[in-house]
């Protein structure tokens, strides 16, 4: 199995991970968002060229004020810091339970950390109560204002690649 980042060898148009905006985007317009430098999309495969799921990522920023207190105030008083936003992630439906999202966001994680631009946490946006239970697994707690967005401190993700 490799990740790589997407690239026009990949075959998308089976891609189907039962969430029809993840599968839209992948096949219609993620190439668009790269080229635009809006989003990078890097995408799981195995001997054939048909993803097995994929993710996304770009930069975000967190208010100040969306942290819980307890990491806030050791912040500087910046109105803002710096995050990065894994927007998607999808597993294909046959594939699912074997481990493939855990691998993907290890895998973005280990990206975002050895990214040269500074970001302060990793933030996703889960779409359900499912997906918050799969990022819950692996620590993310709510950002306060927001509905579904939650956070994982880079410094948390750092220890884990120690
Ligand atoms: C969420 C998703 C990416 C998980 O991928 P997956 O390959 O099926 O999950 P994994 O096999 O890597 O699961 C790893 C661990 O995460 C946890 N987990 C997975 N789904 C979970 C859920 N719905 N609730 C709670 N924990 C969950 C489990 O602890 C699992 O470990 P276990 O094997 O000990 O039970 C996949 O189900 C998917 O593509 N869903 C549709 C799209 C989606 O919801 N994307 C997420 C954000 S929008």
């Amino acid at each position: 199995m490799r990740i790589d980042a997407l690239n026009d060898g990949h075959d998308r148009t089976a891609f189907e991970s039962g969430v029809e905006p993840l599968d839209r985007y992948i096949r219609t317009q993620a190439s668009q968002d790269i080229r635009k430098r809006v989003a990078s999309c890097f995408v799981l495969t195995d001997v054939s060229a048909a993803p097995l799921g994929y993710y996304t990522l770009a930069a975000t920023s967190i208010s100040l004020t969306d942290l819980p207190a307890s990491l806030s105030k050791k912040l500087p008083r910046y109105p803002a810091v710096p995050a990065t936003l894994m927007g998607r992630l999808a597993v294909a439906s046959q594939h699912r339970g074997r481990r493939l999202g855990e691998l993907l966001l290890l895998d973005a994680f280990s990206r975002a950390l050895r990214a040269e631009i500074a970001t302060y946490a990793f933030v996703v946006d889960a779409k359900d109560e499912a997906a918050a239970g799969f990022y819950r697994a692996y620590d993310f707690q709510p950002l306060t204002a927001e509905g579904r967005r939650m956070f994982i401190p880079m410094a948390e993700i750092a220890k884990l690649f120690a």
